[in-house]
């Protein structure tokens, strides 16, 4: 098993499958956006030898993220790899959906189990606005095709001040209403270049309960308000779903937080929002044994920072979201 030095078993890893993404929504990357060739990412190989790698370090839970992982070639048969390497016990991946329509039913085959959906809003106009040029309505049959494949759904909004602050929110909120899904609204939190407007537009929690009670009736807490992940999760009355908050600003979960991120570019990352990584792409390029690779990954978890430095101002600039993952 991985600890770091404060104590926390880091078992739940979240790999950036590529940086490249069929949207540009306004809070994760600015418009005229560059990716990384190719070449400069982890290899089918690669990321199959590193996930065996973290299993045998005690990882269990697995996500794939982006950039947008479906756009990733072979993501189907990296997903069977991963999915039958011994130790992985849960796969789930983070999507913005547009693919799922035709990927839902492969990736359920090959053993991928939950997927997490980015849906914002569900406006049109506003879900052009948010993402450059998406299609709400392509988002749905993502959702649907899902459903159909069996995979566990989720969805997540990140709210943005005067983009989806107020009936987007209700509109979301009410889909549990009807639905056994947890929607997620999730904070906005400040990367590079994008950080100014990120911080100037952050909605909080307390916020959002407000708007959403206001207009849907009480908010129950669930499970007394123990975290469910990095979520804190209520229910309206009667209702068959769930809604969460993820609050990284407003109410941070470090003290609890059990996982590390891979970078597409195969940087070990320990926090989301610090700068700090352990390059692990040079020295698997260079021949490095697993051994050795097992032992630059155990001494970069134990190094793990605490927790973020939002509070003292401090945002990490080294990359945009879009390149960890979410
Ligand atoms: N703050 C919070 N979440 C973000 N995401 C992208 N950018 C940000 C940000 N600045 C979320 C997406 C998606 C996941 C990939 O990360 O909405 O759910
Ligand atoms: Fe793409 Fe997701 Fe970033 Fe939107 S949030 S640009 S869908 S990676």
């Amino acid at each position: 098993m991985a600890f770091d030095r404060f104590g926390r078993n880091i078992n739940y890893l979240r790999i950036s499958l590529t940086d490249r993404c069929n949207l540009r929504c306004v809070y994760c990357m600015p418009e005229d956006m560059t990716f990384r060739p190719r070449s400069e990412l982890l290899q089918d190989d690669e990321l199959a030898r590193l996930v065996r790698l973290f299993s045998g370090l005690g990882f269990h839970k697995f996500r794939l993220t982006g950039g947008e992982p479906t756009v990733r070639a072979n993501v189907v048969q990296l997903v069977a790899t991963m999915a039958a390497t011994p130790g992985v016990e849960k796969l789930a991946m983070t999507t913005n959906g547009l693919l799922l329509d035709r990927l839902a039913q492969p990736l359920a085959d090959a053993g991928l189990q939950r997927v997490n959906i980015s849906i914002d809003t569900l406006d049109p106009h506003k879900f052009k606005k948010l993402t450059r040029w998406g299609e709400v309505e392509d988002v749905w049959r993502g959702i649907r095709a899902a459903e159909a494949a069996g995979l566990e759904i989720k969805l997540n909004a990140v709210v943005v001040r005067n983009y989806n602050d107020g009936e987007d929110v209700v509109d979301l909120a009410r889909l549990t209403l009807y639905q056994p899904w947890q929607v997620r609204f999730i904070e906005m939190m400040p990367f590079g270049d994008v950080a100014d407007f990120q911080l100037s537009g952050v909605v909080t929690q307390a916020e959002l309960q407000e708007t959403i009670a206001g207009a849907l009736g009480e908010l129950r807490p669930v499970n007394q308000g123990v975290l469910d992940g990095e979520a804190s999760l209520f229910q309206l009355d009667g209702a068959p779903g769930k809604i969460g908050f993820i609050s990284s600003i407003s109410q941070p979960f470090c003290a609890s937080c059990n996982r590390a991120r891979l970078t597409a570019d195969g940087r070990l990352r320990l926090c989301l929002l610090r700068e700090k990584e352990v390059d692990l792409m040079t020295p698997l390029r260079a021949g490095a044994t697993d051994e050795e690779l097992e032992a630059i990954i155990k001494k970069g978890i134990w190094w793990k920072p605490w927790g973020h430095g939002l509070a003292q101002d401090v945002i990490p600039l080294n990359r945009v979201m879009s390149e960890i993952g979410g």
